[in-house]
């Protein structure tokens, strides 16, 4: 059935320098994009949000906060969908990813679902990050679809343009994307027909 592309926010939240979250990052938008979607990429590195001291809710006058914060909160709003690349930092979630994320309102997520890709050169892929980044995007509003889509061994598996090396990378991606989608055009179905609560 065709309609309209569903429109994706794709988060990665490291920031160090010869990072492997950028390759995993090249990968999944590549992969969004040949699906058929729109993708919005906002990268913790090339944002550089400050450590988190007022989000955007905290504004009274919505006027007064700092035009990239309002601009990235209307785009977060506008998506179908979050597909949220983690890395694993003491076996927690990337303090950058976090920073990010809580920077805006539960209220631009909610409704919505997402997307776990997690990564390691190690053999865990990051899976116990990406479990704790699930009670994260929960709170938020943005459950998580039940499969994480896990990367272990990175540096073997994508080149530094997020070329895949082995055939896992796309059936990996696709089952992710098949269970996201189908809960991503469900939610905007539903939003579109019924609205949400309190509004
Ligand atoms: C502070 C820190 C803690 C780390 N802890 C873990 C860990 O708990 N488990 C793991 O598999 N890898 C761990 N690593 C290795 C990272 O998985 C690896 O450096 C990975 O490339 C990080 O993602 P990035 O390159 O996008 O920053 C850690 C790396 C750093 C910098």
């Amino acid at each position: 059935m065709a309609s309209k592309p569903l429109k994706y926010v794709l988060f990665l939240g490291t920031v160090r320098e010869n990072r492997l979250g950028l390759r995993v990052a090249k990968f999944m938008q590549n992969f969004l994009l040949k699906a058929g979607h729109d993708v919005d990429f906002m990268d913790a590195q090339e944002l550089n949000l400050p450590l988190l001291k007022k989000p955007l809710h905290f504004y009274k006058n919505p006027s007064e906060a700092p035009p990239l914060l309002v601009d990235l909160g209307n785009r977060i709003k506008e998506a179908d969908g979050y597909v949220v690349i983690t890395g694993e930092y003491n076996h927690s979630i990337p303090p950058a990813l976090a920073n990010l994320l809580d920077h805006f309102p539960g209220s631009s997520f909610s409704y919505k679902p997402s997307g776990i890709v997690c990564y390691s050169p190690g053999q865990y892929g990051g899976m116990r990050a990406a479990i704790q980044l699930r009670a994260l995007l929960g709170e938020i509003g943005c459950i998580s679809v039940s499969n994480i889509f896990g990367l272990p061994q990175t540096n073997k598996s994508l080149d530094e343009e997020g070329k895949p090396l082995n055939d896992h990378m796309e059936s990996g991606a696709k089952r992710l994307l098949t269970q996201l989608d189908w809960h991503a055009h469900a939610m905007r179905n539903h939003r579109e027909g019924f609205g949400i609560p309190g509004k």
